[in-house]
């Protein structure tokens, strides 16, 4: 697709996301993983065209809010592959949540309010999430499995929480889960949280009596940005990780459980690029800032975790430039170092691996406008999310 059709068709900024490559990346999963139930973590894009796909593409889903549950099923996503997460689920996302394929419980307290809201007869599965101890992942703040933070409960009183669900006769403990962090390049994090997990099916057993079937170890595969990156080795991930529960199970006398993935990012961040329009070019203090239609409100990645993207514009060459944002804030900033010294007003830049955590996380900051979101299959674009327009953002406010 040429990509200066779509910014004169759609306008810019615009999220622009390729169907063909989303569908082939499940397809590698299913393939990489065959006996492995791979959930697509919605938290990293969600539409009801990409819940569709996944859909069709075989694929479970993990959803972490109210507002995901509800879009999941305005597209029909079958109940049984949904997995409800949280750390703080509120009473109505709880009731709403019942009758999901698998609830992820992140505390005790959550064990006795979940099981009150489950209707006489029938029976909630439920993964408990783990904190195995582990430190994996891009950035400090999307560091999930070591103690210190906030979710999941401590391997100390995981026994405790086993017991509490298995007396509950509205619940069925089908599985445990953990998520170490996010961004996680190698494969070894994945597999020294996979023996940490063994062991705590293999403790459920001996105390318990009980077999846990399930085993999902969450999302956190990475994917690379920039050219000079690799991300998670898909196929090693899927021959090792399997094999190291496989024997560990055979070791401590487990039967093997099924396991389950949660990639978000890997399944779409490739699959996405962001479109912007030069807007202005100033060169001062002995840079040139090149000052795009958007910024930190579709993008606020570079400010949060200091994100690197490769950014290109097409036709222009020379002197880096720093490729800005629109907004108000000194640290609105895209890129550094992009070769465009000879960039003009109405030029089109294109910003790569934007799929994953961009729409999911934009605002509408500066009362901006958040960009539309353009799906290509085929060689055709069709309009997925519409613009957002002044309207929108008036609708809330309901004035004094
Ligand atoms: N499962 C659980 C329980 C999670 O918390 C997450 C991500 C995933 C799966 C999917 O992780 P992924 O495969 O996409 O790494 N906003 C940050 C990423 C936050 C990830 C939060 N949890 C970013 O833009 O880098």
């Amino acid at each position: 697709m040429d990509l200066a059709d779509i910014a004169r068709r759609f306008g810019t900024p615009a999220y622009v996301v390729d169907e063909d490559a989303v569908r082939a990346r499940c397809r590698d999963y299913l393939a990489a993983l065959p006996s492995v139930t791979v959930a697509y973590a919605g938290k990293a894009f969600l539409t009801q065209a990409m819940a569709s796909w996944v859909a069709e593409e075989g694929l479970s889903l993990d959803v972490c809010s109210g507002g995901e549950l509800t879009l999941a099923r305005s597209v029909g996503f079958p109940e049984s592959r949904i997995i409800f997460h949280g750390n703080a689920k509120t009473p109505a996302e709880l009731r709403d949540a019942v009758g999901v394929g698998r609830v992820v419980i992140d505390n005790v307290a959550e064990i006795h309010r979940l099981a009150a809201l489950v209707p006489v007869g029938l029976r909630q599965d439920v993964y408990l999430r783990v904190t195995p101890g582990i430190e994996a992942g891009g950035h400090a703040a999307i560091r999930t499995g070591s103690e210190g933070q906030k979710f999941g409960i401590p391997l100390t009183e995981l026994s405790d929480a086993v017991g509490r669900v298995l007396s509950q006769p509205e619940l069925r403990l089908a599985g445990l889960h953990c998520h170490i962090g996010s961004q996680i390049t190698s494969v070894a994090p994945f597999e020294e949280a996979a023996k940490v997990m063994v062991d705590q099916l293999a403790m459920v057993r001996e105390r318990f009596a009980t077999t846990v079937p399930e085993l999902d170890l969450g999302g956190g595969h990475g994917v690379a940005y920039l050219d000079d990156e690799h991300g998670l080795d898909l196929g090693h991930f899927g021959t090792a990780v399997p094999k190291v529960v496989a024997e560990r199970c055979r070791r401590l006398r487990v039967p093997e459980p099924r396991l389950v993935v949660e990639p978000g990012r890997a399944v779409v961040a490739a699959a996405g690029v962001t479109l912007y329009r030069v807007i202005s070019v100033k060169r001062q203090g002995g840079r040139t800032f090149v000052a795009v239609d958007g910024g930190m409100s579709d993008n606020p990645r570079p400010a949060l975790y200091g994100a690197r993207y490769s950014v290109a514009v097409p036709g222009r060459s020379g002197e880096p430039v720093t490729i800005v944002g629109r907004h108000c804030e000194a640290g609105d900033v895209i890129a550094e170092n992009v070769a465009a010294g000879d960039a003009r007003p109405g030029d089109l830049v294109v910003v790569r691996v934007t799929g994953a955590y961009h729409h999911a996380m934009g605002s509408s900051y500066n009362l901006t406008c958040r960009p539309p979101v353009v799906a290509v299959r085929g060689g055709t674009a069709r309009l997925i999310v519409r613009r957002e327009e002044p309207a929108d953002l008036m609708r809330r406010d309901v004035g004094r």
